[in-house]
């Protein structure tokens, strides 16, 4: 790998600001190319619960700090992030695949939330009330919850670890960060830069390691963990919550998500095929907000899959470090076979293929960009999240039909529309049962707008004004006088 820094390359944990080699080591492998990069440490029950004595001692000095001081080195963070873009992108790519274009852009999007929240703490205050009883005053004041335990996904490296690292810590929290076994370069790196902006030791402690149930398991089980946040499936969302029962902490949970995109037939049909492009090849639709199952009214169906489908075929496929290249390798063999299934369930009960359908020539985990037509609710891509290159699309005749299909799923996390009738643009809106509704437009993240889900999406808002109350707590104090 090259860089222009070759000392943001960290191999060994991060715990009380000590790197820490442990006593195995796991393979990170390119997902482009299937070449080992680095041999990681890989931490079990014993060093983790020592993580969490390091962030409970850490975190009472840090919470004791102004949040002004707490803000100066947070900017100091993000100055150092943005200065090493170039850099981390290349490490993303590297662990990840995504195209480093792709990548710069997530690296600005994690730092964002750093800036932001750096700003936030400045802005947190409890309130006066207006008392009942004229002998009393009452106040409230927002305290930090303490320390908390964080577990990230591998599709967005960095910014899932900002998005709730940068909020926790401006709240005068300390945490133990787990990072996904196929992404800890990206997270060690980001340590790396904490480390020099002056983050106190023990502050942010990052946990790599391979036995994931074990490691989650020890944060939740600790009572001294308050809080538990955690992007990644429904499946394991739900065990951290049960196993976070016995110590009633607080959780932020974003789930799973199956996001519709309606297309109606008073849309800029040119306005939303760059937007389902864009919502659905972003990061090869491995993202929990890619359009899943794409709507389109019976009126203008064929001329949006016909535009949608050159569009596809127009995509360059390749490794992320290639100039040029817009969409690289599947993860792992695990997330192609689920594409492959999904393809083939559909095709096998009457869908039509326009373009893609199958692994790639390149070989690997790269799949085609993929073009499904006649798709119909009895297929397996319509109840799960396919978390691949593959458009979808369903018909549907009026706008009741639509919000009914949309919203028939357990999930409930973003959803799409586009029409340029505004009486209809805040209709649906307000009838999709989704925590997050992007209109005429396939791109809605931002440090500013909340992100999170209802239904089994999740629990919290991660990001925006927000943000930062998922790791305060509101302390009542009633004064006699
Ligand atoms: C995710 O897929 O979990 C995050 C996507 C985003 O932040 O836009």
């Amino acid at each position: 790998m090259r860089l222009n820094d070759p000392s943001l390359l960290r191999v060994d944990s991060y715990v009380d600001g000590n790197w820490l080699a442990g006593k195995r080591r796991f393979a990170v492998t390119n997902p482009a190319t299937g070449e080992v990069i680095a041999n990681v440490a890989d931490l079990g029950p014993a060093e983790v619960t020592a993580a969490i004595d390091a962030a409970v001692t850490a975190q009472r000095e840090w919470s004791k700090r102004t949040a002004k001081d707490r803000a100066m080195i947070m900017r100091m963070w993000y100055d150092l992030v943005m200065a090493n873009a170039e850099d981390l992108a290349v490490i993303l790519t590297t662990e990840m695949g995504k195209p480093l274009a792709e990548a710069k852009g997530e690296v600005a999007y994690g730092a964002s939330f750093i800036d932001w929240f750096a700003e936030e703490a400045r802005r947190v205050c409890g309130d006066v009330l207006e008392t009942p009883q004229a002998d009393k005053r009452l106040l409230t004041l927002k305290q930090p919850i303490g320390v908390f335990g964080a577990i990230t996904p591998w599709n967005f490296p960095i910014a899932m670890i900002t998005r709730k690292v940068a909020p926790g810590i401006a709240a005068g929290c300390a945490c133990v960060l787990k990072p996904a076994e196929q992404t800890p370069l990206s997270a060690l790196a980001l340590a790396e830069l904490a480390e020099r902006a002056g983050l106190p030791s023990g502050v942010m402690n990052i946990v790599t390691g391979m036995n994931a149930p074990a490691i989650g398991q020890t944060l939740c089980d600790d009572n001294r963990i308050r809080k538990m946040t955690f992007t990644g499936s429904t499946e394991v969302g739900r065990i951290l919550m049960r196993q976070s029962a016995g110590s009633v902490k607080k959780m932020s949970l974003e789930l799973g998500g199956n996001a519709p995109l309606l297309v109606f037939d008073d849309a800029d049909l040119d306005k939303a095929v760059t937007g389902a492009m864009m919502s659905k090849f972003r990061n090869a639709g491995q993202t929990c907000v890619c359009a899943n199952r794409i709507f389109v009214q019976d009126k203008i169906y064929d001329a949006f899959a016909k535009q949608l489908a050159e569009a596809t075929k127009a995509l360059q496929v390749g490794n992320g470090l290639t100039e040029g290249v817009e969409q690289g390798p599947i993860i792992d063999n695990q997330g192609l076979a689920k594409i492959e299934r999904h393809v083939e369930d559909a095709i096998g009960k009457g869908a039509n293929l326009l373009t893609g359908g199958k692994p790639h020539a390149l070989g690997g985990t790269f799949f085609e960009p993929t073009v499904l037509t006649e798709m119909t609710s009895d297929m397996q891509l319509f109840r799960e999240e396919t978390f691949g290159p593959v458009a979808a699309l369903f018909k549907f005749s009026d706008e009741e039909d639509a919000i009914a299909m949309a919203n028939d799923s357990e999930f409930g996390l973003a959803a799409y529309l586009f029409t340029e009738n505004a009486a209809r643009l805040f209709r649906v809106s307000e009838a999709l049962e989704f925590g997050i509704v992007a209109v005429n437009t396939g791109i809605f993240s931002s440090e500013v707008g909340p992100f999170g889900g209802l239904k089994n999406s999740g629990l919290g808002r991660e990001g925006s004004k927000y943000g930062i109350d998922e790791f305060l707590e509101i302390k009542f104090v009633c004064v006699g006088i």
